[in-house]
């Protein structure tokens, strides 16, 4: 029997990041090949033209699994009923800036966002924030939407995951899918922590720590690092524009593994609010490994912690409980 269409919210739909999310995701890349999906797209008004523009397109695309597009400047229509929202309506930062410059136009955003999906999103609608500061975003929209559970509030560090495993995979001439547990601890934002001190690779001869064959510390402790720490700058100084295809299939990834699970033994990064787990503060939204198993997450404990990567789990940690006072002065 054919499934019940699932209803997803992409705001920002007009931009860029939108325009090469939705496809993808009437396509079957977020939710599965057999799901059926409707989309639900939010822009403002004077995008609202570029939006009836990227409607039409998907209709002319004729994907079997899109069952209805509501293509809306009014953010009430556009979270009726929605099970899944993508938050990626907001300014993007152009060359020079922190992620954390586009903050005061940002989080106003989600705190009013916050009550339309409070208020009309179905119940237990899962909620993944792209808009940067993504991590202090989805904090605001949490903390404005009391009565949608934490749990089901989230923010996008798979784009850097996935940078991490393209870094390793390049550096070492293998394939990303034979690399797995990699981390993103913290903040989405230059003071991350990629740690490759759980990652292993599947080889002929089993699993190897990437550590091991990589044989160079030097790199993984200080240029890898900064590479995957810096790579959102780097796409904005080479294409103009912050990154979108990635951004977007990243978000594919994040949305697809809480839906549909993570495969056994393997974990992703998710910005997720914090319980106290490592020692994080309770009550930011931070990046950990996390397992995901019959639409929930979970942060994987018990990772051993060494010094090097405690003073960089902390730092992160700091930047965002500044993040979240900074915000928290925007909206006054
Ligand atoms: P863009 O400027 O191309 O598109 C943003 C869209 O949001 C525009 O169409 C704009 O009209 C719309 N918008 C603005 N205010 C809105 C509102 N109140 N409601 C609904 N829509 C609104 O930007 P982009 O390149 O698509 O990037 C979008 C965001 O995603 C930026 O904040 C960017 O920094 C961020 N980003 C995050 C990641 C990540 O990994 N977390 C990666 C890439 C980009
Ligand atoms: C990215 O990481 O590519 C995005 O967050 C865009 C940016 O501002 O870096």
């Amino acid at each position: 029997m054919a499934k019940e269409p699932v209803r997803v919210l992409v705001t920002g739909a007009a931009g860029q990041i939108g325009y090469a999310l939705v496809p993808m995701i009437a396509r079957g890349v977020m939710l599965g090949p057999d799901q059926p999906v409707i989309l639900h797209m939010l822009d403002i008004p004077p995008a609202a033209e570029a939006l009836n523009g990227v409607k039409m397109e998907l209709v002319d695309a004729a994907f079997p699994l899109l069952k209805g597009v509501v293509a809306t400047t009014d953010a009430v229509e556009a979270c009726t009923g929605v099970n899944i929202a993508v938050m990626v309506g907001g300014f993007p930062r152009k060359e020079g800036m922190e992620r954390k410059d586009v903050m005061s136009k940002n989080v106003s955003i989600y705190k009013s966002q916050a009550s339309a999906l409070e208020k009309h999103a179905a119940a237990n609608c899962k909620v993944l924030v792209v808009a940067n500061p993504a991590n202090t975003n989805a904090l605001i929209l949490k903390e404005f939407a009391p009565s949608i559970p934490e749990k089901n509030i989230t923010c996008l560090t798979r784009l850097d995951h996935n940078r991490a495993l393209g870094q390793i995979s390049e550096r070492l001439s293998i394939q990303v899918s034979d690399i797995k547990n990699v981390i993103i601890w913290g903040n989405h934002s230059s003071s991350q922590y990629p740690d490759v001190n759980h990652a292993t690779v599947k080889t002929p001869a089993g699993e190897k720590p990437v550590r091991e064959l990589v044989k160079d510390d030097t790199w993984l402790n200080a240029e890898f690092i900064k590479t995957v720490q810096q790579r959102g700058a780097a796409i904005i100084k080479a294409r103009k524009l912050s990154s979108a295809l990635s951004a977007a299939s990243s978000a594919c990834d994040h949305i697809r593994d809480w839906v549909l699970g993570t495969p056994e033994g393997t974990w992703v990064s998710m910005g997720v609010y914090s319980d106290g787990s490592y020692n994080v503060p309770a009550g930011l939204i931070y990046s950990f490994p996390v397992t995901c198993q019959n639409g929930e997450w979970k942060i994987v404990q018990g990772l051993s912690i060494d010094e090097f990567s405690r003073k960089k789990l902390d730092l992160t940690a700091d930047e965002l409980s500044e993040e979240k006072a900074l915000a928290y002065s925007c909206l006054s």
